[in-house]
């Protein structure tokens, strides 16, 4: 049939996908540049950004994922302050809202019910709306004031990544575009790190084999995972911990580090698998602690640092990026590792159990 043409010489979208990253990267840089290496974007969005006081993102699943690191991007670079929601939580507790605010969409699909009423009810208070999407012409599009295109060509697969990974280089973009039209001076060339970027992605995309490995060590048998992080790693966990759920079905969480202390380390039994993210120089030393602490307890440890942070016994070293951007790269072996746990505990990858590409109700 047609999706086997498409998925080329790859047993499953998933892995096509995850391996196209490195190219996504490139066409946004591609996308997102004019003739003179400036940001390309939509002088209104421009304006929708400097002209708000507080910018609400809403989205569902891997999207709301993206938008706790696109938070992250604009505090620092635009020194907006941000707000993150699940959609579907939105309208029963909206908090109260600024004077401007804006309202970011972020959808993959551009269909997602959740997301919709949302931006329905928004829409209705008179608040301008910007969508972030991988489809130009969806209903979240075409009912938002603007829209930004995430170019990272179709997403077959259920479960979401090179539209997680262009999320954040689209959102990335986006603040830095913020920062400078409000004059604001930075250290930081969003196309330069993305193409670092590119290169870390594709770096990690050839060592299959090792993720193959790590896990059938980690997961093959196991009826449940935990990873932790801190700081912006935290985050990654989240995604990490939702990729394993969707595909492999084996009960993963994400947590952070300092909270492991204040209950959930109660779950660590002998053999219990631990993946820790390290890429954060400032919060190296703790979450190493914690990495001690679960060992102690008879955890099943497995490191990913970041080069120069590494230590002996990691079992992952990721090529060094800048340290806003590390999700970008420390998720690829997140999706990988979930990939080849799902594929070992024959499962159906690219259309799991009970789960839809878009969903389309509430
Ligand atoms: C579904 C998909 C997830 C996705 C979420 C949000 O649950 O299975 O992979 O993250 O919807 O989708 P969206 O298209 O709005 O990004």
């Amino acid at each position: 049939d047609a999706s086997d043409i498409e998925k080329g010489t790859y047993p499953h979208f998933m892995l096509k996908e995850i391996d196209e990253q490195p190219l996504v990267m490139r066409k946004i840089i591609q996308e997102y540049q004019n003739e003179d290496n400036e940001i390309k974007l939509d002088p209104e969005i421009r304006k929708a950004m400097t002209d708000c006081d507080r910018i609400y993102i809403i989205a569902a699943g891997t999207s709301y994922h993206a938008g706790l690191i696109g938070k992250q991007f604009i505090e620092k670079f635009a020194n907006i302050p941000v707000e993150v929601h699940v959609a579907s939580e939105f309208s029963y507790n909206m908090p109260l809202l600024s004077e401007k605010p804006l309202f970011v969409y972020i959808s993959q699909s551009g269909e997602t019910a959740d997301s919709r009423s949302v931006l329905v009810q928004t829409k209705e208070l008179g608040h301008p709306a910007l969508t972030i999407t991988n489809v130009p012409g969806s209903t979240l599009s075409r009912e938002a004031d603007y829209t930004l295109h995430l170019h990272a060509g179709p997403e077959i697969a259920v479960a979401s990544t090179k539209a997680y990974t262009a999320q954040m280089a689209v959102l990335a973009i986006l603040a830095v575009d913020t920062a400078k039209a409000k004059g604001i001076e930075l250290d930081f060339d969003p196309m330069q790190e993305l193409a670092i970027v590119a290169n870390a992605m594709e770096a990690m995309t050839d060592q299959k084999d090792l993720m193959e490995g790590l896990a059938k060590d980690f997961l093959s048998t196991t009826r449940n995972c935990f990873f932790i992080g801190r700081s912006i790693d935290y985050y990654v966990c989240l995604e990490g911990a939702l990729k394993l759920k969707e595909i492999s079905y084996i009960q993963a969480e994400g947590f952070a580090g300092g909270e492991l202390k204040h209950g959930t380390i109660a779950l660590i039994e002998e053999g219990t698998p631990v993946i820790a993210l390290a890429t954060q120089e400032p919060v190296n030393y703790s979450i190493r602690g914690n990495v001690q602490e679960v060992v102690a307890r008879g955890a099943n440890a497995c490191v990913i640092s970041m080069k120069g942070l590494e230590k002996k016994g990691d079992s992952f070293v990721l090529p060094q990026v800048h340290e806003l951007m590390t999700p970008l790269v420390s998720v690829l072996p997140l999706q990988m590792v979930s990939y080849y746990a799902a594929l070992h505990r024959d499962c159906d990858v690219d259309k799991p159990r009970n789960l839809a590409k878009s969903v389309t109700v509430e």
